[in-house]
């Protein structure tokens, strides 16, 4: 029997997306969390409807009203429901503004209303591009950090123009962002900001034609290549750079947030690994050889180049470089990311092999 007089209940929307399925386990642990769960899908989080302190709510965030009853009897809410993939934000931006930034909205004003702690998942794509990605390449100086390793407190937020609707997403997240601060600054609002710097694990995003539509992010895009031995794509020469992040040390810090209310309120942390930075093209070359390794009979698979215009459509720009100065959540969350990129990638890539293969008929083009 859970302790009830002790007990605290964290409402989580968008529970069973990649990150809610992975911090719902975690948090489970703890006898000491119960857990409302909003979702307008389980399948990624089936194991633990059963578990006698979750509680899994089938509900769409548009329903307010059915939100605010949840929110009203939780300690904590934790906000996840997002669309965040790129190929989304040149296609359905209206719908990308309205659920990065109207219905969280509504929770935030909620949540000061209700007096609740608000932790929300904003998005490393705030930052947008370097200041010097503007400037011609014989003008930039690449040794220069400071143009590319990103603090919460300090670094501008750098987005091209309206036309170009990719950064939609960026701006969407980013007012939400100044709206909490508001709100902590003339309503009290206790609120944490977490901006996640590429996350991967197993359960991300989904393989087209197998259980979704579309292009999701890279990783599940050059999983699909490999699953189904067609090329891997390189969007513009591949030579934008992310620092890809594995899922525990982000949970990790998730967990080390829920543990220190006083100190992570009304603080934006970059949740990332540093250490992790890669090409595109670095990481698909990465990618070819762990696949050969887990599935020695898949024999060679080649690259292809495209152009962003051709792969997401007009409006398509991209972010060149982010990496996060993570020592705000190393002082203050005692938090350190440990898993190098490769570990991370081969427990990411034997997941979709396990799960995906059979449906893509591995080894055949599909
Ligand atoms: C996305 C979201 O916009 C962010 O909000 C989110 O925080 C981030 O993912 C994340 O996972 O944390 P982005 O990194 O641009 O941002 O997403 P991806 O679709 O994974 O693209 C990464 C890079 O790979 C881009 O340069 C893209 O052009 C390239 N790419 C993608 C390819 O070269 N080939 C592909 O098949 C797919």
């Amino acid at each position: 029997m859970s302790d009830l007089v002790n007990e605290k209940t964290i409402c989580i929307l968008g529970c069973g997306g990649f990150i809610g399925s992975h911090l719902l386990g975690r948090i489970l642990d703890d006898p000491s969390w119960r857990v409302c769960g909003i979702d307008l899908t389980s399948a990624k989080i089936e194991r633990y409807l059963s578990h006698e302190r979750f509680d899994f709510v089938e509900l769409n965030v548009h329903d307010t009203e059915a939100v605010r009853e949840h929110v009203s009897r939780a300690d904590i809410v934790i906000s996840l429901v997002a669309l965040c993939n790129p190929s989304l934000y040149t296609t359905i931006p209206l719908d990308v503004i309205d659920i990065n930034f109207t219905r969280p909205l509504e929770l935030v004003r909620m949540c000061a209303e209700m007096d609740k702690w608000l932790i929300h998942f904003s998005t490393s794509e705030v930052y947008g591009r370097t200041v010097s990605s503007f400037l011609p390449p014989e003008s930039r100086d690449e040794a220069d950090e400071s143009r590319y390793v990103l603090n919460e407190d300090s670094s501008p937020l750098v987005l091209g123009p309206v036309r170009a609707q990719r950064w939609c997403y960026a701006s969407a997240k980013q007012l939400l962002e100044r709206v909490m601060f508001a709100y902590g600054f003339e309503r009290g609002l206790r609120y944490t900001l977490v901006r996640p710097f590429n996350f991967i694990g197993p359960r991300m995003d989904f393989i087209p034609g197998v259980d979704g539509e579309g292009t999701p992010r890279v990783l599940a895009c050059f999983m699909e290549a490999l699953l189904k031995h067609k090329p891997l794509r390189l969007v513009d020469g591949g030579r934008n750079r992310r620092c890809f992040t594995s899922i525990e040390d982000a949970v990790d810090a998730m967990i080390a947030i829920l543990g220190r209310p006083e100190t992570a309120s009304g603080q934006i942390f970059n949740i990332g690994n540093p250490a992790n930075e890669i090409t595109i093209a670095g990481l698909a070359e990465t990618m070819i050889e762990l696949y050969g390794e887990l599935c020695p009979e898949s024999g060679e698979i080649d690259l292809e180049q495209v152009s962003g215009r051709a792969f997401y459509g007009p409006g398509y720009e991209d972010s060149d470089r982010r990496v996060p100065d993570i020592s705000k959540a190393r002082r203050l969350l005692g938090w350190e990311p440990r898993v190098a990129l490769r570990p991370a990638l081969r427990a990411t890539m034997s997941h979709y092999i396990r799960e995906y293969r059979d449906a893509c008929a591995y080894g055949k083009a599909g």
